[in-house]
């Protein structure tokens, strides 16, 4: 489990996170979304300790954040950030190897070969694996990008905008390698995603932020109300029901 206690941040004396208290259980995709500057990077961030903590606690499965080791922490948790940057001149397979460097610290072994390879089959990036990452388009090299958290192979995935650049088909293909890996490897996916029926259709919970405050917890069905959309997005749109789940008429 991930726990999120009291935790506020500012910038400059700008507020930007609020007083967070939240319980990310382990397993599932938890999906979160909200505005542009909700504070939803920034939430992760501090989950992955890429920024430092200013007040409150974060605990991953027990350990504290603030003061577990980095290795120790990357082998428990993976980040993709949204803005992602990295280096040009590496292959896809050796972008995809790196998610491994936690374990082997720079002497790949077997296993981690096996790994590397197996990401590959899981993200269809085997035709791609020779290419150098500035030869890709956007979406190619946010699937390698995804591929290489998902190499990491820790229990917590974070993945910010993970559907970015992708196209529809691709978009759904994340989501639904996802849903496999969560339910068949048991692992714990935490996605800030901005198409809200990618949320509806495919997190088990959702967590909808505002002005670095949580605004709404639940299941899609919860969560996905006009009331709460309108007090997340500022306007009201109408909702269906497919399926079971709902269907935001966003675009409306
Ligand atoms: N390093 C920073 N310095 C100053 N302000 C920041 C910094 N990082 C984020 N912010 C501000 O914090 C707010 C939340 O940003 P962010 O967490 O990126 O939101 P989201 O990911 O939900 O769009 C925004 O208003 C943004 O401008
Ligand atoms: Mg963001």
């Amino acid at each position: 489990m991930i726990r999120i206690e009291n935790v506020s941040l500012s910038h400059r004396d700008m507020p930007i996170l609020h007083d967070i208290t939240l319980s990310l259980e382990k397993g599932g995709i938890t999906a979160l979304v909200g505005p542009n500057g909700a504070g939803k990077s920034s939430l992760l961030s501090l989950i992955a300790r890429l920024q430092p903590l200013q007040t409150g606690r974060i605990l991953v499965d027990g350990l504290p954040v603030g003061s577990t080791p980095s290795r120790l922490l990357a082998q428990r948790l993976a980040i993709l950030r949204q803005d992602g940057a990295v280096a040009s001149r590496l292959t896809v397979r050796e972008l995809i190897g790196f998610g491994r460097f936690p374990h082997h610290q720079g002497r790949a072994g077997a296993a981690d070969i096996a790994l590397v390879e197996a990401a590959l089959e899981q993200f269809e990036l085997q035709a791609l694996a020779e290419r150098f990452i500035d030869t890709l388009s956007g979406g190619q090299r946010q699937r390698a990008l995804v591929a290489m958290t998902f190499c990491q192979g820790t229990d917590y995935m974070l993945l910010d905008e993970p559907l970015n650049n992708l196209d529809m088909f691709h978009a759904r293909q994340l989501m639904r390698s996802l849903r496999s890996i969560v339910d068949e490897r048991q692992r714990t996916a935490i996605v800030v995603l901005h198409d809200i029926n990618q949320a509806a259709a495919h997190a088990d919970r959702i967590v909808a932020l505002r002005d670095g405050k949580v605004i709404a917890d639940g299941t899609p069905n919860e969560v996905l109300t006009e009331d709460n959309l309108e007090l997340v997005f500022g306007y009201r749109m109408q909702i269906m029901q497919i399926a079971g789940r709902p269907l935001v008429l966003q675009h409306l």
